[in-house]
């Protein structure tokens, strides 16, 4: 951690969650606590909520959760640190600018060190682009029709056919081999010694919004594989959390953002005058960029490949998309595959004309899914229409349900009433409406041990609430009981406060941690309720329930332990103990049950 513990503890307390959130989401007083909608997810009834006592949000749609800093984080896309220093502002909390340990320190300065390698590199290919030895690559931009504005804008460059010529550049600088490899511009090995990693390929900086160089592309000229060699993951370098193009595209105007594939896209679109292109980088989109969108704006138009493996992502980044409250629609290229191609061949007055005619991204769900279903064959029309009505289904909101309804209905000439029945009935069988929307993406898979932990997080919540609760059952339970390193954490240092007495808010347990999902699944400990069948919350009135309900937690949880220590007999230490011991612990609780009031 950058900062000291204490210093971390006044700005968080010194800042209300309540006020802090509520100069972004409009939040109403509903019993002990404030509720609103929910930033992080699109929702038309608000599950998002703020406890005062708690200082903790909480999102009982979407699952995201912390405590007022980590609400800035997810808000801004702001690391730890930045959303502190933020805060501390607020507050006129002045921060200790000494106080970093030579760890935090040596962390600090490497990852300044590796963006000052990063642009050292940049320059380097730049360079050798626009030299003798880079005639090959010159020619090949020139080829794919990059204008030099173009190529100069984007910072474009060549790497050598040489096999250390840029590490050896680096070293010449004063850059240690340890950090060049670091920075993912070289490896190492026996054969060979140190050795760059892009080699004979033309290069695109990858920049995040403030223009900073974290990584780069580098794609053979011609035939090769692999096509692109992207620079790995660095302490600089998230690719989940940036985006190619993002810092033009954030200043261009629009209304919205056009997301697609390929680096080459996006600079071409660019060079066409469409400022508003980003791309993601290699890999899958992800909610974090999705997130980071969210800061520039609530639309955007996918213009992904035109086969089968970019429809697939566009289906998924979809999903993702609407998660996040973004509106999404869908650019067809047809004929062609993607939007360089398209550009290249029909111009820029054609590709703004489907822009315009981009389609609702429903409803290009609904086409997608069309082409696996014989519409002549009336069992598989059945089948699609099911389909189609379970789509419906996760649009959260009654007018929005209808008005899909009627327009997919007139579509395909189907009974407006029919359609809406089974949509009902589906909503009914709790097909979509219940589960949370992080699943309905496939973004997560269901964890077999959610049960066990369930069960936990309903025990440490109780407890937070109820103090006087630890001493009735400390005899059964303890923190080694929990299955999780987090959970272990997090249900030790809230028994150790509560049997000293402390006054510890659980909101400080949260800037424990430094990671945002982290965050969340501390949050979600303190914010686990009992519910019923449907997912309503339970209350829970007369004592022989409550001691019924407690009986059972305290079965789970020490039956998981026992699971968990069970298959670590081999490995952990003090496992033998812990089974043999917590094998008398839930006898003794099953005869003698637990007994409250
Ligand atoms: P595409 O294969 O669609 O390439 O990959 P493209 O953008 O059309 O490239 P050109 O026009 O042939 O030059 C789309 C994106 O997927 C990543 C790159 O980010 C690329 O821009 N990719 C592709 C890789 O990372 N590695 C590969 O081998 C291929
Ligand atoms: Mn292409």
């Amino acid at each position: 951690m950058y900062y000291p513990e204490e210093i971390i503890e006044e700005v968080r307390s010194k800042n209300d969650i309540v006020d802090v959130i509520g100069g972004y989401v409009r939040l109403q007083k509903k019993g002990a606590n404030h509720v609103g909608l929910c930033p992080f997810h699109n929702e038309k009834t608000g599950s998002f909520t703020v406890s005062a006592s708690k200082q903790m949000f909480y999102c009982f749609g979407c699952g995201a959760g912390g405590n007022v800093i980590t609400f800035i984080m997810k808000h801004e896309n702001a690391t730890f640190s930045e959303a502190l220093e933020k805060l501390a502002d607020r507050v006129g909390v002045k921060l200790p600018e000494f106080e970093q340990s030579a760890e935090q320190k040596k962390q600090a300065s490497e990852k300044a060190i590796l963006l000052e390698i990063n642009k050292e590199a940049a320059r380097y290919f730049y360079y050798q682009l626009r030299g003798k030895a880079g005639e090959h690559g010159m020619e090949y931009f020139k080829k794919r029709q990059l204008s030099d504005e173009t190529i100069n804008g984007f910072g474009l460059g060549f790497s050598l056919p040489f096999s250390d010529d840029l590490s050896q550049y680096l070293k010449k600088k004063g850059y240690s081999e340890e950090m060049i490899v670091k920075a993912g511009l070289a490896s190492v090995d026996e054969k060979r010694g140190l050795h760059d990693k892009f080699w004979n390929r033309v290069i695109f900086p990858i920049q995040d919004i403030n223009h900073r160089v974290i990584g780069f592309g580098g794609r053979v000229m011609g035939e090769g594989e692999p096509k692109y060699l992207n620079s790995p993951e660095t302490p600089v370098f998230d690719k989940s959390r940036n985006l190619f193009g993002l810092n033009f595209a954030r200043s261009s105007r629009k209304d919205h953002l056009i997301l697609c594939e390929g680096y080459m896209d996006v600079i071409s679109m660019h060079q066409a005058g469409f400022t508003q292109a980003v791309a993601s980088l290699g890999t899958a989109f992800t909610s974090g960029q999705a997130n980071l969108i969210k800061r520039f704006t609530e639309n955007v138009i996918l213009s992904y490949d035109s086969d089968g493996a970019g429809t697939k992502a566009a289906l998924r980044a979809i999903g993702i998309l609407r998660e996040t409250g973004i509106t999404a629609k869908v650019l067809d290229l047809k004929p062609y595959k993607d939007p360089d191609e398209f550009i290249k061949n029909l111009g820029n007055e054609a590709f703004e004309e489907r822009i315009e005619n981009a389609k609702n991204s429903f409803f290009f769900e609904i086409d997608v899914l069309e082409r696996d279903f014989d519409l002549k064959d009336p069992e598989e029309k059945t089948k699609f229409h099911r389909e189609i009505a379970k789509k419906i289904c996760s649009f959260s909101e009654e007018v929005e349900r209808n008005n899909y309804i009627e327009a997919v209905c007139d579509r395909y000439m189907i009974s407006t009433d029919a359609m809406k029945k089974m949509v009902i009935s589906y909503a009914a069988a709790g097909v979509m409406g219940y589960t949370p929307t992080v699943i309905k993406s496939g973004v997560k898979k269901a964890d077999p041990d959610e049960g066990r932990k369930r069960a936990q997080r309903l025990l440490i919540t109780w407890i937070s609430e109820e103090k006087d609760l630890l001493s009735k059952i400390s005899k059964y339970i303890d923190a080694g009981d929990f299955t999780t390193d987090l959970y272990k954490k997090i249900a030790s240092r809230l028994f150790e406060e509560i049997e000293n007495d402390g006054d510890l808010e659980p909101a400080s347990l949260i800037s424990m941690f430094e990671d945002e999902e982290e965050q969340k699944e501390v949050a979600s400990l303190f914010n686990t309720r009992l519910t019923d069948l449907n997912g309503q919350p339970l209350e829970i009135d007369s004592v022989r329930d409550k001691e019924r309900a407690l009986y059972d937690i305290l079965i789970n949880v020490k039956t998981g332990s026992l699971e968990y220590y069970t298959k670590r007999l081999g490995s952990e230490p003090d496992a033998i103990k812990r089974v043999m011991d917590g094998k008398k612990l839930l006898e003794d609780l099953k005869k003698n049950k637990i007994k409250l009031g």
